[in-house]
């Protein structure tokens, strides 16, 4: 359950890019705000390109943002720390590393890797269902497996936000379909990852409402907020829930939302006229 203590304050935030040998500045993100509660897991959709990485690069301390407030447990963002933790698309494992060493990564780099560092690592293998599999090498694993080791990563240095990036985006149908049950199953377990916050950038809109307890819905670029639903299907979540009428309508409605941004309605010109009456 989402307590009502404030983990991340986003206000009226606006994120740029320098690119090109000018360095022309545009703005990625345009006067974004909202917050997100200790404990919330929240789903973040919108269209390509419209600054959804972006924003989570800020969140994680790797963009700067330009002007507005950004800010965890009321402290601004100014960089990344361990107390966030990203996974990307593509799982991002050290391929000379087994499966052990890539999860203790960040605790080794810390200089945490005590005892403690390494029950809570056999602890995480088990929770994402890669017990005896500890010693196997990247190159060994299928595409689920390896995004089940980068999640096992992320939580490994007890991070307080989790900040995944489309992380099943490059898997296929069915493997996508068994990790969104996997990461609800995790999500809802106790144990070492109770009590964290997760911001979850996905174009999937089913997958975005199975996972979440808030939809935010970005315009198109730069981005600000379109809507914030909130997804109030029970927990635990179980699979079947997907086949529920007040899941399919809360896809309905954030479909709706996504396609008028990719498309925005275009007013007829002249060119239209003299186009259709000849
Ligand atoms: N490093 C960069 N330098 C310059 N421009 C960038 C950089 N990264 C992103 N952009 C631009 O910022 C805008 C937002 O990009 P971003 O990757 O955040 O979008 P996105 O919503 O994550 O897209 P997608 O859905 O395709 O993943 C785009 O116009 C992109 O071209
Ligand atoms: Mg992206």
């Amino acid at each position: 359950m989402a307590s009502a203590v404030t983990k991340l304050r986003i206000r009226d935030i606006q994120i740029g890019h320098s690119s090109g040998r000018k360095g022309t500045f545009a703005l990625a993100v345009d006067g974004l705000t909202f917050d997100v509660a200790a404990n919330e897991f929240i789903a973040v959709v919108g269209p390509s390109g419209c600054g959804k990485t972006t924003f989570l690069t800020a969140v994680a301390g790797l963009t700067p943002v330009t002007s507005g407030e950004l800010s965890l447990d009321g402290r601004q963002i100014v960089g990344p720390g361990t107390e966030r933790s990203l996974v990307f698309q593509q799982a991002s494992l050290f391929p000379w590393h087994t499966v052990v060493e890539n999860i203790q990564f960040g605790l080794k780099a810390h200089g945490r890797l005590d005892a403690d560092g390494r029950r809570r690592t056999l602890e995480l293998l088990e929770l994402v269902g890669l017990e005896g599999k500890g010693g196997k090498y990247p190159r060994e694993l299928s595409g689920g497996m390896s995004q089940r080791v980068n999640l096992a990563r992320a939580l490994a240095t007890d991070p307080e936000l989790i900040l995944l990036d489309e992380p099943f985006s490059a898997l296929d149908a069915q493997t996508r379909e068994v990790m969104q049950e996997e990461l609800t199953r995790i999500w809802q377990a106790d144990g070492i990852q109770a009590g964290k916050t997760a911001m979850f950038i996905t174009h999937d809109v089913p997958e975005a409402v199975f996972l979440a307890d808030r939809v935010i819905v970005l315009s198109k670029g730069p981005a600000h907020l379109v809507a914030d639903i909130r997804v109030g299907l029970p927990r635990p979540r179980l699979p079947a829930v997907k086949r529920s009428p007040e899941f399919l309508a809360l896809v309905d409605e954030i479909t709706g939302l996504v396609m008028n941004q990719s498309q925005p309605l275009r007013r007829m010109t002249s060119d239209d006229d003299a186009r259709l009456a000849g």
